[in-house]
């Protein structure tokens, strides 16, 4: 109730303030407007970005740019491949935006801090230094490991429904714990388990994309009862710490990133805090955006059958008895690699990028945007504009038979960004990906359950594209 009554004063604070400002400067006069009213009708009925696109697919189209305000700023989402490439190619000119600028007083810049993915300059180049060797040569065995347990929790449920985003967010949750803290978080086998639970209340309110619009973070009781989640959270971090001291003690060194991060605490080229931070970081990157890639890839999937049956076969032939591939066979599933990238074109679980802030103008088509502007690259409308791609809506992974991901010169495909800030778990991704479709292939026929929501197109809600519950059936093949 406190909630919704603050969410309505601001609300009209927000419309008031628009309104007295609503004289809009001349570079932006001729940039269609996404207006607030829009923006906050689609997030309280959870639409997702798809809609966001087709409803002003249009001007996307049109014009590469549209503009919203938010928080009396104006704000541009921008398809335009070419100037995709000059923001991405140009890091120093172009600055990712920092989390306080874009959401002031919030608990979201509070506890994601100073970190690798919304740092700029030196400070950036700091962090990621002291993370890259992580995931240099990432160590197979242990996302093997996690792949088999999940395959065999799978085997208790044969038959049945399974939710695959919340069982995919369970298996992705593991191999981070695993193979980026050496820590065994065993959602897979324990669904309550305290570690994810934990995760999921912060998500859902700290990064509640209307937590992000209204500084709802601000009143006394709602920060406090937020505050409390937030330090649960806290107290993992310090469980994770503690327990891989242990190790290292034992003299059972992994060479992985906490690791890596502890070592820089020892140096001086983390601080405490950073470190925290770029836990708080890795959890939020770390998992989720694999578990929906994992998801809707087995959706198309289940509604592809002979594209499902095609896959099998591969696996089949390149792995034989194997289970796991190796680095090697890792390479050899062209096919399934296809089919991951068009799932990912089609899909992107980051359907937009971190904002970045102008330092000097830009020229997109006859106008001018000032410096100052932030600017969003919108993904998910290059990724289906019909300019950069035929039969966009299609399910096509042929369409990817000559390139492969590094392939993307045209910046039509950023599923993973592109420069020197492109992703830096895209490897660790395409990897855990790989291994839970091989196991899945090999093992299961699978199909949609039966009168699905999904059964006339994947519905999906959130700006992460999250699909409404995704209930799939694997049946056993002999
Ligand atoms: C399908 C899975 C994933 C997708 C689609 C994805 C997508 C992205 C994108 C688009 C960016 C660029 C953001 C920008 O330029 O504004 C990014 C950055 C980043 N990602 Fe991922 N990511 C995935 C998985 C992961 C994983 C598994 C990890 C770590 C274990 C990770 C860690 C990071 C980090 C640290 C950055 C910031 C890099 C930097 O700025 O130097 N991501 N990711």
């Amino acid at each position: 109730m406190i909630f919704w009554t603050f969410l309505i004063i601001i609300a009209i604070l927000q419309i008031t303030h628009y309104k007295i400002n609503s004289k809009t400067p001349d570079a932006f006069k001729n940039i269609h407007t996404i207006t607030l009213f829009n923006r906050i009708f689609m997030i309280i009925t959870k639409q997702g970005y798809d809609k966001l696109y087709f409803s002003h697919k249009q001007y996307f189209e049109k014009d590469g740019i549209v503009k919203q305000r938010i928080r009396g700023k104006w704000y541009c989402l921008v398809t335009d491949p070419a100037i995709a490439k000059e923001l991405l190619l140009k890091p120093d000119v172009y600055p990712k935006m920092s989390i306080e600028k874009l959401f002031p007083n919030s608990l979201f810049a509070e506890y994601l801090g100073t970190n690798v993915a919304f740092s700029n300059g030196d400070v950036w180049k700091r962090h990621r230094r002291v993370c890259n060797s992580a995931f240099k040569s990432l160590p197979l065995h242990l996302f093997a490991e996690t792949g088999l347990k999940m395959i065999n929790t799978l085997e208790t449920i044969d038959n049945k429904p399974v939710e695959i985003k919340n069982f995919m967010q369970r298996y992705a949750f593991d191999v981070l714990g695993k193979v980026a803290f050496g820590f065994d978080f065993n959602s897979i086998g324990n669904p309550n388990s305290v570690y994810i639970t934990a995760f999921d209340e912060v998500q859902k309110t700290i990064f509640n994309p209307l937590s992000l619009i209204f500084p709802i973070d601000r009143v006394p009781i709602i920060r406090q009862q937020r505050l409390k989640k937030v330090n649960k959270l806290n107290n993992i971090f310090n469980e994770i710490i503690n327990e891989k001291y242990k190790a290292l003690a034992a003299g059972k060194s992994q060479g992985d990133l906490l690791e890596n991060m502890l070592n820089a605490c020892d140096n001086q080229m983390l601080s405490d805090s950073e470190l925290r931070y770029n836990l708080a970081l890795f959890m939020l990157a770390g998992h989720e955006t694999s578990a929906i890639a994992l998801a809707t890839t087995l959706y198309l999937l289940s509604t592809y059958k002979n594209v499902q049956e095609k896959a099998r076969e591969e696996v089949l032939r390149i792995l034989g008895d194997d289970l796991i591939p190796s680095a090697d066979q890792h390479r050899s599933l062209k096919y399934l690699n296809m089919i991951i990238q068009e799932n990912l074109r089609l899909y992107p679980p980051a359907p937009a990028l971190i904002f970045r802030e102008l330092t000097e103008n830009i020229k997109i088509k006859d106008t001018v945007i000032p410096a100052g502007t932030p600017i969003e690259l919108f993904l998910y409308g290059i990724h289906h504009s019909p300019k950069l791609w035929n039969n966009p809506e299609e399910f096509l992974p042929e369409r990817f038979e000559k390139n492969d991901y590094a392939d993307s010169e045209n910046y039509s495909w950023l599923a993973f960004g592109a420069g020197t800030r492109t992703c830096l778990g895209n490897n660790f991704s395409l990897i855990e990906q790989r291994i839970a479709l091989c196991l899945l292939l090999r093992k299961y026929e699978i199909s949609l359950a039966p009168n699905s929501i999904h059964k006339n197109g994947l519905k999906i809600h959130t700006q992460m594209l999250l699909p409404y519950p995704l209930d799939l059936i694997f049946k056993r093949k002999d």
